[in-house]
């Protein structure tokens, strides 16, 4: 984060709070919010996207103190379930500035979205057009909707959150023409209204031509729409999916670079079709909360496996960040609780977790002298860490905590022990 400084005893600092401060307040391993990071990556969108709306995505991570930040920082809410509907609404997000996705979204769901007036339903699936239409008309409502197009982009990214090529369970497909067809078949329905076509091509993306390529495709249908049916779409939405640097090797672009890139496109591309430019939209969530995160751990033990490797174990693991076992994603750890002038050591930082895939940090140089009781710091765990935590090994989730201007404030407490007993009644 931003506001990471060393003190004078060695100590990583956040906005001015010493992370062995809070560990000793709220226990380790926990997750360290810095606020004035995050609120400054929503300042930066927002400034390099002034005229367009930012949907932060909330599944890279949800709670309502975040809600009411994005929120005051003047940025629109992407949700993909009722769970996530529900937090934004109990957080005070207005509807109208909520869009819901999602492949299958329930019956319950849409009916929530419409009673609820969400501004607006990105639609998925033939059968979910045909739920919403149904429930609309019983509902007497209008619901604002954009169509979800599949580009065929092959994003650079891990294949598993890669979400534009053909063979994939998202959206419909440009080349297979159920793109067009889904939006024929929208403005045949009275009851809903097609504000536009979104178009998502993955997640950690560092070549934005992946998004200029998505964009052409998108309004080249855009403009096949207009030639069929003479109605110009006043919205797009591009999606999120912009990188964030895990390592030091990451080099992402900028919110000021990619909107230029982005409307460079948009704006050649709508002169060449002679179409109205759109409304834009994006939806970022890893960039705006990624990098404002991380994990504070305490280590247990160190083993050195003679000339092989060091591993240091540390209380979470898996449970509270299975991005390195599921997609080997890279992270970075750094002895955060004193200076050390030891050697350099190259470990690998492992959880606690019964099985040897619970890898943390797979390569890391930390110092030689690295011990039971340090706390070590794993950055750029905002997104995706929390949001997909488990209780695996009955492990509690770790909970959030804030920090703002040398002040901690929990805002997700931590899971007990009593917590997970609650669920099992049997
Ligand atoms: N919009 C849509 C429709 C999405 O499906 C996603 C992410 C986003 C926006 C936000 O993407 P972002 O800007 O955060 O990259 N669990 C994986 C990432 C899954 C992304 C799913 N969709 C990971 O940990 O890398």
């Amino acid at each position: 984060p931003r506001s990471v400084t060393r003190g004078a005893d060695g100590a990583v600092a956040v906005a001015g709070l010493s992370v062995r401060d809070i560990a000793a307040e709220f226990g380790t391993p926990v997750y360290v919010l810095d606020e004035a990071d995050l609120r400054s990556r929503c300042r930066d969108f927002r400034a390099a996207f002034p005229t367009e709306d930012i949907f932060y995505a909330g599944k890279a991570f949800l709670c309502r103190a975040v809600v009411k930040m994005i929120a005051e920082e003047g940025l629109h809410l992407d949700v993909c379930t009722g769970g996530e509907l529900a937090t934004a609404l109990s957080a005070g997000m207005p509807p109208e500035r909520i869009g819901f996705h999602g492949n299958n979204k329930s019956v319950a769901e849409l009916g929530r979205a419409l009673d609820t007036g969400v501004g607006r339903i990105i639609v998925d699936s033939f059968t979910e057009i045909d739920r919403l239409t149904a429930l609309a008309r019983e509902r007497g409502v209008r619901p604002r909707v954009l169509v979800r197009v599949t580009v065929g982009v092959e994003a650079h990214t891990h294949e598993f959150i890669a979400t534009a090529h053909e063979d994939q369970k998202f959206g419909f497909s440009l080349a297979g023409g159920a793109a067009a067809n889904a939006a024929f078949k929208i403005l045949d329905e009275d009851v809903l209204e097609l504000r536009g076509l979104h178009s998502h091509i993955g997640s950690q993306i560092f070549d934005a031509s992946g998004f200029e390529v998505s964009a052409r495709r998108v309004l080249a249908l855009q403009a096949q729409i207009r030639d069929a049916r003479g109605v110009e779409l006043p919205e797009l939405d591009l999606g999120g999916g912009f990188g964030i640097a895990y390592t030091t090797q990451d080099d992402p672009a900028t919110p000021q670079d990619l909107a230029k890139r982005l409307r460079k496109i948009v704006d050649s591309e709508c002169a060449a079709e002679n179409l109205a430019v759109p409304h834009l939209s994006i939806e970022p969530g890893r960039a705006i909360v990624g990098p404002a995160v991380f994990t504070l751990y305490e280590v247990g033990t160190v083993k050195d496996l003679d000339g092989l490797r060091t591993y240091v174990s540390v209380d979470g693991g898996m449970s509270d960040n299975i991005r390195t076992a599921l997609y080997d994603a890279s992270y970075s750890a750094t002895l955060a609780s004193r200076a050390s002038t030891a050697q350099p050591l190259l470990a690998r930082v492992v959880g606690k977790h019964c099985e040897s895939g619970d890898i943390v940090v797979k390569d890391e140089f930390l110092p030689a002298d690295v011990q039971a009781g340090d706390l070590v710091a794993v950055p750029g765990t905002g997104a995706y860490c929390r949001s997909m935590a488990s209780n695996y090994n009955h492990v509690p989730r770790p909970p959030v905590v804030a920090v703002r201007d040398g002040q901690a404030r929990l805002i997700v407490r931590r899971e007990t022990e009593e917590d997970l007993l609650a669920l099992d009644v049997g």
